[in-house]
């Protein structure tokens, strides 16, 4: 991923939408970029069953897709699972894995997380590896000892073509954003990390999510070692959205 200099804006839908207001956000988007194509990396990820129609939408413009999650397994027998082999088939370039949502509500552990990650680069796709800690684990002080751990446990030991989303949960549709301090001390911590870790990753994309508006996005992205944002609510409004990327 050779991204120098630029950000990688990511825009994820969740669980939000249905295919008239999908197709129209991403018309929204596709008219946007006509108008002001950005240099920066742009992608949207929304639900499965409106990848296919975002993707159309889209085409032509270099806003790329990604989707919210993939299985574990290649193909065949696992009734439900959507492939990242699928994914790239028809014509994602991102997944989104282990975000802090999936890791509650589904219990996804970072082994599982990281054999997602492993997959996904398998098949072709730029996996945003999630991590981030609890309201408690930071009232505790114990932020960074529980971001090595799922560290050093999600992220899988390749040489590139991965980014990092730092999402601390208690900040993800709050309202309440990390302090820049926060966000400068975190950031760091895991570019040491990947430096001494993963040193043929050390210059993985970190992206920082939760409660990112277009009010704040310009302040946080000239933060070092703060390669982008991963956008959740803001992302639904084509308007704001936009305003999130012109602020990069
Ligand atoms: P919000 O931007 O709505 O806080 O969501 C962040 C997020 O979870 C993106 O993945």
């Amino acid at each position: 991923m050779n991204l120098k200099n630029k950000k990688l804006i990511v825009g994820n839908w969740k669980m939000n939408g249905t295919q008239e207001s999908a197709r129209d956000l991403a018309a929204d988007l596709a008219e946007k970029w006509f108008a002001t194509p950005s240099c920066h990396q742009i992608v949207v990820c929304p639900p499965f069953p409106y990848l296919s129609i975002t993707l159309n939408r889209l085409f032509g413009t270099e806003i790329a897709c990604g989707a919210q999650d993939c299985s574990i397994y290649e193909k065949g027998a696992y009734t439900g699972e959507v492939s990242a082999f699928m994914l790239k088939d028809i014509g994602c370039d991102y997944v989104i894995v282990g975000h802090s949502e999936r890791r509650q509500h589904h219990r996804e552990t970072s082994e599982l997380v990281c054999q997602k990650a492993e997959i996904a680069c398998k098949s072709g796709l730029i996996p945003i590896i999630c991590v981030g800690e609890t309201l408690a684990d930071r009232e505790g002080q114990k932020t960074l000892e529980v971001l090595e751990e799922q560290l050093k446990t999600s992220i899988p030991v390749i040489d590139q073509g991965f980014a990092i989303a730092y999402e601390p949960v208690w900040a993800i549709g709050t309202g309440k954003t990390a302090t820049t301090a926060a966000i400068l001390e975190v950031h760091t911590f895991i570019r040491t990390w990947l430096q001494k870790n993963r040193k043929k990753a050390a210059d993985a994309l970190i992206l920082y999510g939760g409660s990112v508006t277009d009010q704040n996005a310009q302040e946080i992205m000239s933060l070092a070692h703060v390669d982008g944002v991963l956008v959740g609510g803001a992302s639904l409004k084509a308007e704001t959205f936009w305003q999130i990327i012109q602020s990069a």
